[in-house]
């Protein structure tokens, strides 16, 4: 199976670059499933659901959220009709929306995706690992789902780097999103699970985190707030992590960063054409 995880989308700039590209890798490497990480879609806060459905359009078969999931107020009531938009599961019992879902891939293949929140420099959520164990222990690769691919949105590269440890082959990949720079640690760990610490921002990074640069360098002088946080909307990088997962096991074979357009060097052609 062919799996392409994109890292959270950044307001219009992010948008027009991953709904411009994605239908053509789709199509170039016969993308089986493809999930994107979307909480700062609707100018850098949130997602509303019009933008959702763009995303949905443009071949998305998820979109999962973090931090920003509910900045736009709209999304706590249009979650709950959307099934392929998730947040993270250890929010407290009761937030709309779900943290998992099964979805089907273009292959055929039942895909468990879960989304979940890392605890340092966040929100107290509930613990994450917990929460993810018992989802993957409920649903195990092969038994409930044919893959497992888990977005955990999280600042410190040590909790991501734990969590791919503690779900090593029990899951097809663990992609670290919410820092908005991508890493280059990608790789198989040695049970069998694609493993990223950032799969980085699809958004302009001539900026500070995807936001137009002026504002954010004026709070960290000054410490005071000027203006609004308003996406830069220079020509955006498409950053991801493109995973091939055996269909007999549900495990990683390969993965390869993606990253596409903009400022950053381009990785492109991934593995996929040789
Ligand atoms: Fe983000
Ligand atoms: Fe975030």
């Amino acid at each position: 199976m062919r799996l392409l995880f994109l890292g959270d989308v950044v307001g219009r700039s992010g948008r027009r670059a991953v709904t411009e590209e994605l239908p053509r890798l789709r199509a170039r490497y016969q993308l089986d499933f493809v999930a994107i990480n979307g909480e700062n879609a609707a100018g850098g806060f949130g997602i509303t659901e019009a933008i959702l459905v763009d995303l949905l359009d443009a071949g998305a078969d998820v979109v999962t959220l973090g931090n920003h999931a509910f900045d736009q107020k709209e999304a706590l009531v249009f979650i709950e009709r959307q099934p392929r938009l998730i947040r993270p599961i250890n929010y407290p019992p009761g937030t709309p929306g779900k943290g998992s879902g099964i979805f089907k891939a273009a292959n055929g293949a039942d895909v468990l995706v879960i989304n979940a929140m890392g605890l340092i420099f966040m929100p107290e959520l509930s613990d994450p690992f917990r929460a993810i164990d018992a989802e993957i222990e409920a649903c195990r690769l092969k038994q409930g789902a044919d893959a497992i691919v888990i977005d955990f949105h999280a600042e410190a590269t040590s909790e991501k780097q734990a969590l791919g440890y503690f779900v090593d082959g029990r899951a097809s990949c663990v992609v670290g999103t919410h820092t908005h720079a991508p890493t280059a640690d990608e790789r198989v760990l040695p049970g069998g699970t694609a493993f990223i610490s950032d799969i980085g921002m699809c958004g302009d990074y001539q900026s500070v985190l995807g936001m137009a640069k002026d504002e954010p360098i004026n709070r960290f002088l000054t410490k005071i707030p000027r203006s609004r946080l308003e996406p830069s909307m220079g020509p955006a990088t498409i950053s991801g992590l493109a995973v091939e997962i055996d269909d007999r096991t549900g495990l990683a074979v390969r993965t390869q960063g993606l990253r596409l357009g903009g400022v950053l060097a381009p990785t492109e052609p991934l593995f996929w054409v040789e």
